[in-house]
């Protein structure tokens, strides 16, 4: 991991000790052929917090409950860039980049009235015929390319159907949605950016024109009727809305669902113990998100502080990745097994974050998760991974593969 790139002292803040200076570039080393997870687990041989001189210089948490804290802690840790180098929103991030008070005005609207379980309840069905869509759809060829032709298309299916949209209209979001996150090249991203914004922004003007269409979704009516500061909210509030949500909702959960099929299709013991006990679907679901902890997130040091020893200066960066979190030997002894015996029933993991940003779409998350193996399983009789399987992953803000060959019987 990056140990043979020299470097020199021009790369090192005064104020960081030698001894902590490791090099590691989250976006190159784990994009990979190699298990990610193995490359996670070696940073327990690492200090509880080194700085690596990549991308610009940041500080790495290695252990758990530090990258908790550092979660949690907004007093020192300031969400203003999640982006690691550091990439202050203009003028158009929401939530994910507000720090209190601020934060909390948009939030309760999406962590109560779109995506609370109450507020779900009615998504489930639609979900699984979505699901059950799709699988069917490539279920007798006996193989598939479970990434391009599952993970990416049933989250956007499922969430623009929560827009109230039609299926072509949904449908419309597929391919701009995907080089959005897939592209490697900037320009290709901006127009897709562009795209979906154009896509949105259309939709909620008919919306706001004519509310009695928005009534079929659940985004918008409760868009609608928000009054945060007592007052609705804007056209420029709600495509910040709706554009944080495309980001939050669709890359992670195609990311997380590729990792749990590619796990699922090469152990066929946990294949089977699962279509032999369905109920084992839900706790199963946490297991993996521990285990295949994917998103590197951010936060930037508000002040200059000593944290656990070491000494950071403000405006600098800190990593928090749930890559590195799953994999901490102090807080999973066992941390490369993976077990669907329910033992007591509880899963402690950080892969929907922690404290006042923790995910509020984990409830759909999960129900997606959940659906997917619950459909996939009596369907794709004997599934494993097809011999062109390569795991190669693509490392950014989530770990994805971006292919996944898997085959089955028919
Ligand atoms: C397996 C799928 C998912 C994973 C692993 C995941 C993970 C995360 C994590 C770790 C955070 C915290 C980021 C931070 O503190 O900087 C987060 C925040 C967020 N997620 Fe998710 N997420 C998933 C799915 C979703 C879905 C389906 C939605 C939308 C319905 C969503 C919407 C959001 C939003 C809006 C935030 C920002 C919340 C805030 O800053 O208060 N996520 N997610």
């Amino acid at each position: 991991m990056g140990e043979l790139r020299e470097i020199t002292a021009a790369d090192i803040p005064a104020h960081v000790p030698p001894g902590l200076v490791i090099p590691f570039d989250f976006r190159r080393d784990f994009t990979t052929n190699e298990d990610v997870w193995s490359l996670a687990e070696a940073m327990n041989d690492r200090p509880d917090i080194f700085w690596s001189p990549d991308l610009g210089g940041y500080w790495v948490a290695t252990r758990a409950p530090i990258i908790e804290e550092v979660f949690r802690r907004h007093e020192l840790f300031s969400n203003r860039s999640v982006m690691i180098p550091p990439m202050m929103s203009s003028g158009f991030g929401i939530v994910n980049t507000e720090d209190p008070p601020d934060h909390a005005r948009f939030r309760s609207i999406l962590a109560t009235t779109m995506f609370s379980p109450r507020a779900l309840a009615g998504v489930e069905e639609a979900a699984r015929q979505v699901t059950r869509e799709i699988i069917d759809s490539f279920a007798s060829r006996g193989s598939c390319d479970f990434a391009a032709e599952f993970a990416r298309p049933m989250p956007v299916d499922v969430f623009m159907g929560m827009f109230g949209m039609d299926r072509d209209r949904r449908m419309a979001f597929v391919p701009w949605v995907e080089q959005f996150f897939r592209s490697a090249v900037p320009e290709e991203r901006f127009q897709a950016r562009d795209a979906i914004l154009g896509l949105l922004d259309d939709w909620i003007d008919r919306q706001i024109a004519d509310p009695s269409t928005a009534a079929d979704g659940h985004i918008m009516p409760a868009l609608l009727a928000a009054r945060p500061d007592g007052r609705p909210v804007t056209k420029q509030e709600m495509m910040a809305l709706c554009f944080l949500l495309v980001n939050g909702a669709l890359d992670t959960t195609t990311a997380q669902m590729t990792h749990q099929m590619r796990f699922i299709a090469g152990h066929p013991a946990h294949r089977d113990a699962l279509i032999a006990d369905p109920s084992l679907i839900p706790h199963a679901v946490e297991v993996m998100l521990r285990r295949f902890g994917m998103i590197n997130t951010g936060r930037m040091v508000r002040d200059d502080v000593e944290f656990h020893g070491v000494q950071m200066k403000a405006g600098e960066m800190v990593l928090c990745s749930t890559v590195i979190a799953g994999m901490d030997k102090a807080a999973y002894p066992a941390a490369r097994d993976v077990s669907f015996d329910k033992g007591d029933g509880r899963v402690k993991h950080w892969a929907f974050g922690s404290g006042i940003h923790i995910c509020p779409g984990a409830y759909l998350a999960r129900m997606e998760l959940r659906i997917l193996l619950e459909e996939a399983l009596p369907r794709l009789r004997n599934l494993r991974l097809s011999p062109k399987d390569t795991g190669a992953a693509v490392s950014g803000i989530t770990v994805a593969l971006p292919e996944l060959h898997i085959e089955w019987d028919v």
